[in-house]
This record gives structure tokens, C-alpha cells and sequence, in this order.
């Protein structure tokens, strides 16, 4: 049996953590569709284009990895695209209480959807978005964390 699976998330910007779950995923799904929210209350500091520009060009050499960005319910993107999984990192106990009620009120929403989690390996565990864009912000070397074209941009971004 074969599925394909969308991985959602604000992605702002993509950082290894979020790579290193894609290229898991994408040894165990036929189709992996990188799902970029646009999630405007996050006031996000990349635009929702800059956002998937980003994570194509760090994902670019996996042929079976798409990333779309849309606006709206998770679930509808999911059933619109004909993707079964809801994809989610756990990087530690902390995310689980919060991802579990996700998961439960998707379910909800979408009962042939259904949520799979993958752990991200130990090295990234401790990354987030908001800790590179701050780290970056204030001069900090972000290098370990984001691929290099993430590294530019946010660069570029917190100079402006
Ligand atoms: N590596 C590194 N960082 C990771 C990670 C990993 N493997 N997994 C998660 N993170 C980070 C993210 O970068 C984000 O960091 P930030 O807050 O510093 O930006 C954080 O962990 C998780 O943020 P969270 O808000 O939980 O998720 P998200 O922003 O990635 O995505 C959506 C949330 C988009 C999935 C959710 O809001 C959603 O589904 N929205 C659409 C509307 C909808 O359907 N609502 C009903 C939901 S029931």
C-alpha cells in the first residue's frame, strides 16, 4: 500500500530541522507535498512566495517532493490534493501536548485523514524558525541551523 502525505507548517523560514523530517519522509511516502501556511498571525517575516521560494531551493533535488503554499484548513488542503497523511514533527515532549490536540480536532475536521508524527534527528531537536530569525536578527551565526540559500536570505531580510 502506497500514500502520499502533506507536511504543513508556517515554514518561516525552513531550517534543517524541517529538512532533515522531509528527507524522511520522503523514503517512506510515494508523494511528499511541503505545505506552506500562510498563516497571516504569525506576521511571518517572509512572504508566503518567499516562503516556498526558499524551501524549494533547499529541497529542489528530491524528486518526489513538492511544496505548495495555501491559505485555509489543512484538511481541505489534504483532501483537495488527495493526500491521506498529515505529516508533523516531535522534537520533544514539550510539542506533543499541543500536537496531539492538532491532530485530534484534524481527525475531527477529516476522518480519512490521518496524522503521522516522525522525530527529527537529535541535532535539530532544539531548532525553531523564531530562534534563527532572533539568533540572525542580532548578529548571531545561524549556518548550523538554515541551508545556505536560508542563510543569505535572512541575512539580506534583517539588514533591510
Ligand atoms: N525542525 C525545526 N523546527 C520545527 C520542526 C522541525 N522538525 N517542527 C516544527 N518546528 C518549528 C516550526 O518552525 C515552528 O517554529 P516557530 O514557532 O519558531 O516558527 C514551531 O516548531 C511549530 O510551530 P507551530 O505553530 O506549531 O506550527 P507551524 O507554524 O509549523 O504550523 C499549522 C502550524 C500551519 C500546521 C497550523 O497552524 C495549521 O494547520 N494551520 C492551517 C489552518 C487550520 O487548519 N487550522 C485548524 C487546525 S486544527
Amino acid at each position: 500500500m502506497t500514500a502520499s502525505a502533506m507536511y504543513p507548517g508556517t515554514f518561516d523560514p525552513i531550517t534543517l530541522g524541517h529538512e532533515d523530517l522531509v528527507r524522511r519522509a520522503c523514503r517512506i511516502f510515494d508523494k511528499v507535498v511541503v505545505a506552506i501556511a500562510a498563516n497571516p498571525s504569525k506576521e511571518p517575516m517572509f512572504t508566503l512566495e518567499e516562503r516556498v521560494e526558499l524551501a524549494q531551493s533547499t529541497l529542489g533535488d528530491l524528486s518526489n517532493v513538492q511544496v505548495s503554499g495555501y491559505d485555509g484548513l489543512t484538511v481541505d488542503f489534504a483532501r483537495d490534493r488527495g493526500l491521506s497523511v498529515i505529516l508533523r514533527g516531535l522534537r520533544a515532549v514539550s510539542d506533543f501536548e499541543y500536537e496531539f490536540q492538532l491532530a485530534n480536532m484534524n481527525r475531527h475536521l477529516a476522518e480519512d485523514v490521518e496524522t503521522a508524527f516522525l522525530t527529527p534527528t537529535e541535532t535539530y531537536n532544539f531548532i525553531s524558525s523564531s530562534l534563527v530569525r532572533e539568533i540572525c536578527s542580532m548578529g548571531g551565526d545561524i549556518s548550523e541551523f538554515v541551508s545556505p540559500i536560508v542563510n543569505d536570505a535572512l541575512k539580506k531580510r534583517v539588514k533591510t
